[in-house]
């Protein structure tokens, strides 16, 4: 008799989300948990993260409320406060964030009088400022192109869209790729190393515009895999 094959997509026990309160942070906790994770909302106020996740758990959602420390003690870990804080915030966590997968959806951009447009960001992107903080984590960046309004909205049961995955380690970008896979309607799907991060990142502003243009909440879809 063979022994079955072991998962080759190991799953977190819990989620934390830096900068929970927010509708990025808020949206990807609802749906993580609705899948039946227990997720942590972080917050530079525990009080603010403790009134986010009220109504979430008063629903039967598996959400608390801690600060940005607490939130980081889960298993895996997202990233999903604006572009200004990124670095000192995660600078400030790397001994809690050592030895964990970090997921970073954070987009550099700018705004001005024609829209959105991607920063500059002397480490290359995001996800690398990331990787460069936290030496000791394996960042993956994820979900960057995914609306916080679709997320939060209720009545929105499937949300049908890809989530390009990028990073340097297979088992941790296995592992992002299953947690956007528990959200109906989601695929995950690898996209390149860190250092292609920069136009996953960028690619935000140019569906910005399509969202203006069209009044939508666009995605991306990868055809023909
Ligand atoms: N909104 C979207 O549709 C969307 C989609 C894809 C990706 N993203 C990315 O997700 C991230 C979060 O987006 P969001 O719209 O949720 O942003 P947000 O509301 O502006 O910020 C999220 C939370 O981050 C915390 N925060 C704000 N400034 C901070 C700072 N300087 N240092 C540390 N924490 C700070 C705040 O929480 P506390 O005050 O409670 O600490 C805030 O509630 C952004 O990087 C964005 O590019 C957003």
């Amino acid at each position: 008799m063979t022994s079955p094959a072991p998962d080759p997509r190991p799953e977190p026990r819990s989620v934390g989300v830096l900068g929970g309160t927010g509708p990025q942070g808020l949206g990807l906790a609802r749906r993580l948990a609705a899948s039946g994770l227990p997720v942590v909302l972080g917050s530079r106020d525990p009080a603010r993260a403790a009134a986010a996740a009220e109504p979430l758990a008063a629903a039967g959602l598996p959400v608390t409320g801690a600060n940005n420390a607490g939130a980081a003690a889960a298993d895996v870990v997202i990233v999903a406060v604006p572009y200004e804080g990124h670095r000192d915030l995660l600078a400030s966590l790397a001994p809690e964030l050592a030895g964990k997968v970090v997921i970073d959806c954070v987009n550099p951009l700018g705004f001005d009088k024609q829209g959105a447009y991607a920063l500059d960001v002397e480490a290359g992107s995001a996800a690398l400022e990331a990787q460069e903080v936290l030496p000791g984590s394996v960042v993956v960046g994820a979900f960057h192109h995914m609306s916080a309004v679709l997320l939060s909205d209720e009545t929105v049961t499937s949300i049908d869209t890809d989530v390009m995955v990028v990073g340097e380690d297979r088992s941790a970008t296995d592992l992002v790729q299953a947690l956007a896979g528990r959200i109906p309607g989601m695929r995950g799907v690898y996209s390149g190393r860190l250092r292609n991060a920069r136009q996953v990142e960028a690619l935000t502003a140019n569906l910005i515009s399509v969202n203006r243009r069209y009044k939508a909440h666009a995605g991306v879809r990868v055809t023909d895999i």
